[in-house]
C-alpha cells in the first residue's frame, strides 16, 4: 500500500512537469511569424537577430517575458509577443531549444586574444572568466538559465556586450552580473571575444 502511494506521488509529480513543460511540436507553429527575422529553425542569417536554436527554454522564457515587458526594450520586435500566453511562450521555448545551432568560425587574428578573455578573463581589470558562466563549451547552464553563446553571431554578441556595459541592456538581474564583467572590457576585447564565440563549440 506503502509503495502504491509513492509511486502515486511519483507519477503525479512526472505528469505534474510534463504539464509545466512547453510542446515543441506546438512552439513550431506558434513561431512561424519569428521565421523572417530569427530563421525557421532558429539559425537566423542576419547577424542583428539572434540566433535561438539550441538556446537553453529557462533563458529563451525569460528573455521573452522581458521583451514583452518592456525590461528588455526590443523595439523591432513591438507587437510580436503582446498576444502570447505563457503556454505559447514555453511552448515555443520548447520548440527553438530542440534545434541545433550552426556554428561559424572565429576570425583567426582574433582568436588569441577571444581564448584569453573567454577562458582566463582579464587578470589586469579583473574581468571573470566567460567559462565560470558559459562553460568551457559556451553552452551555457540550462538550470541556471544561463544563455549558450555558442555559434551566435559575432556582431550580436558585440552589441550586447556593449549595451551591458554602457547600461543600455539593464535585465541581468540586482546581481549585475553580466553588467559587471562588460564594464571593464574594451572594445578590443569585445571583438575578440565574441569572434572567439562565434566559432565556439
Ligand atoms: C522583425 C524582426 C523580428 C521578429 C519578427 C522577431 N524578432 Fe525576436 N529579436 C529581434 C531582434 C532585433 C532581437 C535582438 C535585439 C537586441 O539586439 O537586443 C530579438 C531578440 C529575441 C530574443 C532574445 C534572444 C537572446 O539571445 O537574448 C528572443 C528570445 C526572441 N527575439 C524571440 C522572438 C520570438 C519568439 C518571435 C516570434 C514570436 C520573434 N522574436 C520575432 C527581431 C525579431
Ligand atoms: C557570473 C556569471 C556570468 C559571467 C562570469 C559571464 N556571464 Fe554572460 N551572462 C550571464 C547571465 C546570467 C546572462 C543572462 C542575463 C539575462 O537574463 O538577460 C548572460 C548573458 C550574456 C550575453 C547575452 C546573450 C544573448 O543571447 O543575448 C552575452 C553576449 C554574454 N553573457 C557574454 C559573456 C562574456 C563574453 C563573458 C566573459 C567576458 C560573460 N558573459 C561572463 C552570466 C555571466
Amino acid at each position: 500500500m506503502k509503495k502504491l502511494f509513492l509511486g502515486l506521488l511519483v507519477l503525479m509529480g512526472v505528469s505534474g512537469l510534463a504539464v509545466a513543460e512547453g510542446d515543441a511540436q506546438a512552439g513550431k507553429t506558434k513561431a512561424a511569424a519569428c521565421a523572417g527575422c530569427h530563421g525557421a529553425d532558429g539559425n537566423s542569417a542576419v547577424a542583428a537577430f539572434p540566433k535561438l536554436a539550441g538556446q537553453n527554454v529557462k533563458y529563451l522564457i525569460k528573455q521573452m517575458n522581458d521583451i514583452k515587458s518592456g525590461a528588455r526594450p526590443v523595439p523591432t520586435m513591438a507587437g510580436q509577443l503582446d498576444a502570447k500566453t505563457d503556454q505559447d511562450i514555453e511552448d515555443i521555448a520548447a520548440y527553438f531549444s530542440s534545434q541545433f545551432v550552426s556554428v561559424g568560425a572565429a576570425d583567426k587574428e582574433l582568436v588569441k586574444l577571444g581564448e584569453k578573455v573567454y577562458r582566463a578573463g582579464t587578470k589586469e581589470s579583473g574581468v571573470s572568466a566567460c567559462t565560470a558562466c558559459h562553460s568551457p563549451t559556451g553552452k551555457g547552464n540550462a538550470m541556471a538559465g544561463f544563455p549558450s553563446l555558442s555559434g551566435q553571431h559575432a556582431d550580436y554578441i558585440a552589441a550586447q556586450l556593449r549595451a551591458f556595459r554602457e547600461g543600455e541592456r539593464t535585465n541581468d538581474g540586482d546581481a549585475k552580473m553580466m553588467r559587471s564583467v562588460a564594464f571593464r572590457l574594451t572594445n578590443k576585447e569585445i571583438d575578440a571575444v565574441s569572434s572567439y564565440i562565434s566559432g565556439l563549440h
